[in-house]
């Protein structure tokens, strides 16, 4: 087991942004990366839909890969499936946490923003999150509908960016928000815009923790991999020449995706 490939998946691109950390921090760890994007979004599709959806995902990586844990690198997927995803598999979850915490303690103003996307707003966790986490500070929620789409597509900046930025986070700002929670996986790929069209705000990405508390996982199930030449393989539900451009561009490796049907 503890020669298995852990799997990461996501709707699409996004979970590229937890990936690039989990590469770094477990240099001996070989990965499946599944990126559906042949139905991205999950934004605003039902739980039951995402559900059905991630359950052939994780039947996929543990029948063909054989993965010893799965990091569910989709803040939407992680609020729809990770309940039922503990209770259906033997094999140990990790889910996206919506970064309320270490906002709420480090913000000035007080006042929180998260961008996310309207499953992950709907969500038990979110609301509890906050319920525990946010008592002394004001949250500003807003679903980022249209970015995951343009990310998708390649773009990372641009016009349309710029302008649904400007849209979702102008009034933020004007709201005196000067902690920035990036609430779905896509968005750490628009830091660079973000930080260029609102200099005074603070971003906060969850990627690092999540991978230390992948970390912490494989320690505490003894799952550790012993020192050996890294394997990391990609598959797409949409096509893999996408896949392939943006891992190039973002994570700066060259790949060979494999579209799949699942
Ligand atoms: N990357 C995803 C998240 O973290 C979901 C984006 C989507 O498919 O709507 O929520």
């Amino acid at each position: 087991m503890n020669s298995s490939p852990i799997g990461v998946i996501d709707s699409g691109f996004g979970g590229l942004s937890v990936l690039r950390y989990l590469l770094s921090d477990l240099p001996n760890e070989d990965f499946v990366y599944i990126a559906d994007s042949g139905f991205c979004p999950y934004g605003r599709r039902s739980f039951d839909e995402i559900r059905q959806r991630v359950f052939s995902i994780v039947d996929f990586l543990i029948s063909e890969h054989n993965v010893k844990l799965v990091v569910v690198a989709c803040n939407t997927a992680t609020a729809a499936a990770i309940d039922s995803l503990r209770e259906k598999y033997s094999i140990p979850f990790v889910g996206m946490e919506p970064a309320i915490k270490p906002a709420a303690l480090s913000s000035k103003s007080k006042v929180v923003g998260v961008l996310a996307t309207e499953g992950t707003f709907n969500g038990r966790l979110f609301k509890q999150t906050c319920e525990k986490f946010a008592n002394d500070v004001k949250v500003v929620v807003r679903a980022g509908n249209g970015l995951v789409e343009l990310i998708e597509d390649g773009q990372t900046d641009g016009e349309e960016i710029d302008s649904l930025l400007n849209e979702y986070l102008a009034p933020m700002v004007e709201e005196n928000v000067d902690l920035l929670v990036l609430g779905c996986t896509h968005f750490p790929f628009l830091q660079p815009a973000i930080e260029h069209k609102f200099p005074n705000l603070r971003i906060i990405d969850p990627a690092p923790a999540i991978s230390k508390q992948t970390i912490n996982l494989l320690a505490v199930n003894e799952f550790h991999s012993e020192d050996k030449m890294r394997i990391c393989r990609f598959f797409t539900t949409g096509l893999a020449e996408k896949l392939d451009a943006f891992v190039e561009k973002m994570l700066g490796m060259k790949i060979k995706s494999r579209q799949i049907s699942l």
